[in-house]
């Protein structure tokens, strides 16, 4: 048997070089030069030994916080691979319990049973999500930041303003990390009939080219209505935010710190991916553009990294999960107060990505690339009709902010230049290509 004190000392060791394999470790680029514990919490002292830990992970000039539970039972440094061990965390949970410096806490009025497993959640994550049972999904959350997160501040917020399209609250793990009050995990009703947007989408567009001569309203897996409802339920989510937080209009400040921070954005990702130079007269003039926005521009808590692999459909309707805003992002900007037509934008440019997945490495197949184009028109108009039709009359019809949209649209085409630059140059054509077309059509 081992003590916890020994486990520590194995599993530091280890990380080193066990961290860079994982799918959630957000330092792939460069080393890990040193891993030191900052908190280790004993949950089972014991048969089998179950202990919380906090490390800061060093690269070269860079640290950051991750959590990892550590046990003597499975191979490599992580239990969250086996099943027992991970009943104990929501058996913690449902108990509120406290040790240490962690608080196993249920919202107000939730009971919740003990006794049962946790499997972990296949699918390709930031973070680590457990699934107990059909009722309960814990998401224990990798890269740390200290305080609270955002994905239990806003969802929490929207749960109780009696918000229909999130799954809801159901307890939380909270840690302290610099001194702060720190979530390190979420429990949530999980949704076991639900398909995400993205398996929904691509299986649609799929069907279309298959199909030949017909059109994307004629097929059978036609997206439109689905994509109208899912413009709505944003739209809804976004007032619910603003009802439950609070909105406010933006000053000329505000547009010229965002207006600037595309500018530079451009010009950094201009800098490592000369593919993006012809564009960037074009692309600059559209963030000019976007100070002239009629009517002014309302800021609030919005979502911060909404696409389609971010949405569920459940036999209800559409629900929204994972408000954590962009895992790469400061946490300063993840928190501050913008324009809900981000999440239009990064929705509007989800289902570009949905249409063209398709034509990655068949560049020059005319009529699935002109397929692939109608099955992108559709379903955007479809969205942006939907969250027209729901929208608070503050934020209004995303076309009526032709501009705004447009700048913020060719702003995240940017950032997944530079994405798809790092990671998959086999698909910066998808950005690439919707970025001229963006800017060859004007607003
Ligand atoms: N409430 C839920 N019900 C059913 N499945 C869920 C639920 N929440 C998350 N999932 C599944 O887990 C995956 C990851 O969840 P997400 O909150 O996006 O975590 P991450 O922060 O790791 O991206 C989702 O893509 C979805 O498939
Ligand atoms: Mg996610």
């Amino acid at each position: 048997m081992t003590d916890a004190h020994d486990l520590v000392k194995k599993v530091l060791a280890e990380l080193p070089a066990w961290l860079p394999a994982q799918r959630w470790f957000g330092g792939k680029d460069r080393p890990v030069t040193g891993v030191r514990e900052l908190t280790s919490t004993v949950l089972n002292a014991e048969d089998p030994v179950l202990v919380h830990l906090v490390v800061e992970v060093e690269q070269q000039d860079r640290r950051a916080p991750y959590q990892l539970l550590a046990t003597d039972q499975v191979e490599h440094c992580d239990a969250t691979a086996d099943l027992e061990l991970n009943g104990r965390l929501l058996d913690l949970v449902a108990r509120d319990a406290r040790i240490g410096d962690l608080r196993f806490e249920r919202e107000p009025g939730v009971e919740i049973p003990t006794g049962l497993r946790g499997r972990p959640v296949t699918s390709e994550q930031s973070n680590t999500s457990l699934v107990y049972g059909s009722q309960y999904i814990l998401k224990l959350f990798r890269k740390l930041t200290p305080g609270p997160n955002p994905d239990l501040v806003l969802q929490r917020a929207l749960q109780e303003v009696g918000c229909e399209h999130i799954a809801r609250p159901l307890g939380s793990i909270t840690g302290v990390l610099d001194g702060r009050e720190t979530t390190v995990a979420m429990l949530q009703q999980f949704v076991p009939d639900a398909v995400d947007g993205w398996a929904m989408a691509t299986t649609s567009v799929r069907d279309l080219m298959a199909e030949g001569d017909l059109h994307a309203y004629e097929v059978g897996g036609d997206f439109a209505g689905e994509a109208r409802r899912l413009g709505q339920a944003v739209a809804t989510v976004h007032a619910n935010l603003a009802d439950a937080l609070g909105s406010q209009r933006a000053d000329a400040d505000d547009i010229e710190r965002s207006v600037r921070a595309m500018g530079e954005r451009l010009d950094r990702v201009v800098a490592s991916v000369p593919e993006l130079e012809p564009y960037v007269p074009a692309l600059r003039e559209a963030f000019e553009q976007a100070r002239d926005t009629p009517g002014g521009v309302v800021i609030q808590h919005i979502h911060g990294d909404l696409h389609l692999g971010q949405v569920l459909r459940t036999v209800h309707g559409w629900l929204l999960i994972d408000f954590e805003g962009e895992p790469g992002a400061p946490i300063s900007e993840r928190t501050a107060l913008r324009s809900p037509l981000r999440d239009v934008a990064g929705m509007l440019r989800s289902f570009d990505y949905a249409a063209h997945q398709l034509l990655v490495g068949q560049p020059e197949d005319h009529q699935l690339a002109v397929r692939a184009l109608e099955w992108s028109r559709r379903n955007r108009a479809a969205f942006t009709e939907g969250y027209a039709e729901a929208a608070a009359e503050s934020v209004g019809d995303p076309r009526q902010r032709g501009y705004l949209l447009r700048a913020f649209e060719l702003d995240k085409a940017v950032y997944e230049v530079a994405y798809e630059y790092a990671n998959r140059p086999e698909w910066l054509t998808v950005p690439l290509s919707s970025i001229a077309r963006i800017t060859g059509e004007g607003a």
